[in-house]
């Protein structure tokens, strides 16, 4: 499974790049706001810290603007991915520009037929939120769950299914045994991932028994 940061923030990316276990960036406009900083210059920066997809967002809602706000964003580094709406625009400039060869990720998806939409149009990456859809009542998983059996079904299908709105580790570990490509998740998300009780108490034994030996290892 891929693991993309989703942030804006250069500090976090920087520190989770040099663990080896980032994939990946997405960002969004809620983000960039966030970060305080000029959309830019944060993905110059980010793609100059992580080879991998960067995800920056169009905010044009129009088709014709969206591709220019694309072309733009993608003159910035090869690894920027295009992150557009899941709307017909959005649909119609995914086709446009995976025809070309640019990678794109289709966001705000909330159903499967959406996904089905959005993998007919050439999109590398679809985004189900599943966070925001266990907020309004409804299981994010099941949709994850649905959406990997149907693209299963169809080897011809190369969009890779990003799981987005990651809330807690719980999320990523259902992404995962359902056998989703990719998981975006927060940073905090992700250091929360390296916890366990039983791995402070071990080592903190480990350690004091150690200390009695007098020992030095080199
Ligand atoms: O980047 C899209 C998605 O991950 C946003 O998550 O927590 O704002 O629902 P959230």
């Amino acid at each position: 499974m891929k693991f993309f940061v989703d942030t804006a923030e250069i500090a976090d990316i920087r520190d989770l790049a040099a663990t080896g276990l980032l994939d990946g960036v997405t960002t969004n406009p809620s983000l960039i706001a966030k970060s305080g900083r000029n959309i830019l210059d944060v993905i110059a920066e980010i793609c100059a810290i992580v080879p991998g997809p960067v995800s920056a967002e169009v905010a044009a809602t129009e088709y014709a603007a969206m591709l220019k706000e694309a072309a733009v964003l993608k003159a910035i580094a090869p690894n920027v991915t295009i992150k557009v709406p899941l709307t017909p625009d959005g649909l119609k400039a995914c086709y446009a520009l995976s025809q070309e060869g640019t990678m794109v990720n289709v966001t705000l998806c909330f159903s499967s037929a959406q996904a089905l939409l959005a993998a007919k149009a050439g999109a590398s990456f679809i985004s189900p939120f599943v966070g925001r859809l266990d907020d309004i009542g409804q299981n994010g998983m099941d949709l994850i769950a649905d959406i990997v059996q149907i693209y299963n079904n169809y080897p011809a299908i190369r969009t890779e299914v990003l799981v987005a709105s990651i809330r807690n580790p719980i999320h990523l570990i259902e992404a995962a045994k359902i056998g989703a490509d990719v998981a975006t998740i927060p940073p905090s998300v992700i250091r929360q991932l390296y916890n366990h009780p039983l791995t402070s108490s071990g080592l903190a034994a480990f350690l004091a028994d150690w200390a009695k030996t007098g020992q030095t290892i080199g």
